[in-house]
């Protein structure tokens, strides 16, 4: 039997060795000078793949002939399909730029065909290992708990009743308490302007996140997300065309959000002004509700009906959470009117204020803009209700599965 290793016995066990090489000069090269080593290379890529059992480590050997472009596509498309596959690449010569693009590429190890049996086996065994120790934790990723934020959705029967005003500024007083780990999300997506009144440029939105949901994950997630400088706070903005809005399904939609809340400590979700598939699934997700409401005949039974469905939804009782905004403008009702009217308490109530338009007007949020301000001080009452003093008590331990917080949500 051959002498080898330990380690290399057990490596054997661990992980698989393939080979791809489509030049037939090569294939027969490293057929007689590397066997025993390498196996007899395939003579396309395509081979290879469906040879590899999905979930198992493999280590595939790239052939001199695939030192180049076409060969590091290859080693891109192999290690989007399978995650366990590692690639060491075996070169006639190898030179800074090709070592360079290997790497970018994604190939693991990189020598050159005369670089000694030796040499090549140890880098194999090592790509192994890895690939094995890849292999291990996505099987197990299922069972580790996971940090899941929570989600806040800001919601109303109809719109201009303060619902970007209450999301965005609770979002941006949470961020200045939490500095990186909260993330605002505008689901509005016909008519959202959170970035117009954060005063940041949209520069990538939701329906740019929504086109690349067969490749998305959490690094590329962040890279959709703008940055409100002065608080730290993540936006994924709406899309600027409403059209490219309406291709948003809800599944894509919650999967943004479910993927969102694994990477921040809170999410806040400025919702639409109505009922729809988005509204319901989104509703559904969330923790917390906050209905907003304003003190106007006109919105009572419109709100009624809101309350009444949220009800039917199983989202009322102790998710809903009533928000009274410009609670002092000309009171045609009273407040407990208004609450007998709905049979729901209103937690909180925010004055109307001339700092708001002003601050609107600025693209500056009024807490930041103006913190003294009446609306200011309700707006941290309602922030620091929610902020409780340990920002670890905020989040839920739940279960993951592996594949969905992996890649994505869509099968
Ligand atoms: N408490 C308030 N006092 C004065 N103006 C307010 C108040 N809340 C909201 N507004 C004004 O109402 C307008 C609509 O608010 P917005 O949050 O955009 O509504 P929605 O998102 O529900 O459509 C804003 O331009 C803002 O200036
Ligand atoms: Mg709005």
């Amino acid at each position: 039997m051959e002498n080898v290793s330990p380690s290399e016995r057990a490596g054997a066990q661990r992980y698989r060795v393939l080979a791809v090489e489509p030049n037939e000069r090569y294939r027969t090269r490293i057929t007689l000078e590397l066997a025993g080593i390498v196996p007899a290379p395939a003579s396309s890529l395509d081979a290879v793949m469906r040879d590899i059992v999905p979930g198992e480590p493999v280590v595939v050997v790239f052939g001199p002939s695939l030192a180049g472009p076409d060969g590091f596509n290859g080693v891109q498309r192999l290690a989007r399909s399978f995650h366990e596959a590692g690639v060491v690449l075996i070169a006639d010569v190898l030179t800074l730029s090709i070592l360079q693009d290997a790497m970018r590429a994604g190939v693991r190890d990189a020598l050159t065909i005369d670089a000694g049996e030796r040499a090549i086996r140890e880098a194999i065994a090592r790509v192994g290992e890895t690939m094995a120790g890849v292999a291990h934790r996505t099987a197990t990723a299922g069972l580790e708990p996971a940090r899941l934020g929570k989600v806040f959705v800001v919601f109303a029967t109809k719109g201009g009743v303060g619902k970007s005003v209450v999301a965005t500024n609770l979002a941006v007083l949470l961020a200045t308490k939490f500095p990186n780990r909260v993330a605002l999300i505008d689901a509005d997506l016909q008519f959202g302007d959170d970035a117009v009144l954060l005063g940041i440029p949209p520069e990538h939105t939701s329906a740019e996140a929504a086109a690349a949901v067969e490749n998305m994950d959490t690094g590329l997630m962040e890279s959709f997300l703008s940055v409100h400088e002065a608080s730290t706070l993540r936006v994924l903005c709406a899309p600027v065309e409403p059209a490219a809005g309406e291709r948003i399904t809800a599944e894509e939609m919650v999967g943004m959000v479910r993927m969102l809340r694994t990477m921040y400590d809170y999410a806040i979700v400025d919702m639409p002004p109505h009922f729809d598939d988005v509204v319901l699934a989104l509703l559904e997700e969330a923790d917390e509700v906050l209905l907003i409401a304003s003190l106007d005949t006109a919105t009572i039974p419109t709100l009624r009906v809101g309350i009444q469905t949220l009800n039917l939804l199983s989202v009322a009782g102790s998710k809903l959470r009533l928000v009274m905004n410009r609670a002092n403008a000309r009171v045609h009702l009273d407040i407990s009117d208004v609450e007998r009217a709905l049979g729901v308490a209103a937690e909180f109530r925010i004055p109307s204020d001339i700092a708001i338009p002003q601050a609107v007007n600025r693209g500056v949020p009024v807490v930041l803009d103006k913190p003294r301000a009446p609306s200011a001080i309700a707006l941290r009452a309602l922030a620091d209700r929610y902020a409780g003093p340990d920002p670890g008590q905020a989040s839920a331990v739940l279960e993951v599965p592996a594949e969905p917080r992996k890649r994505g949500w869509r099968r």
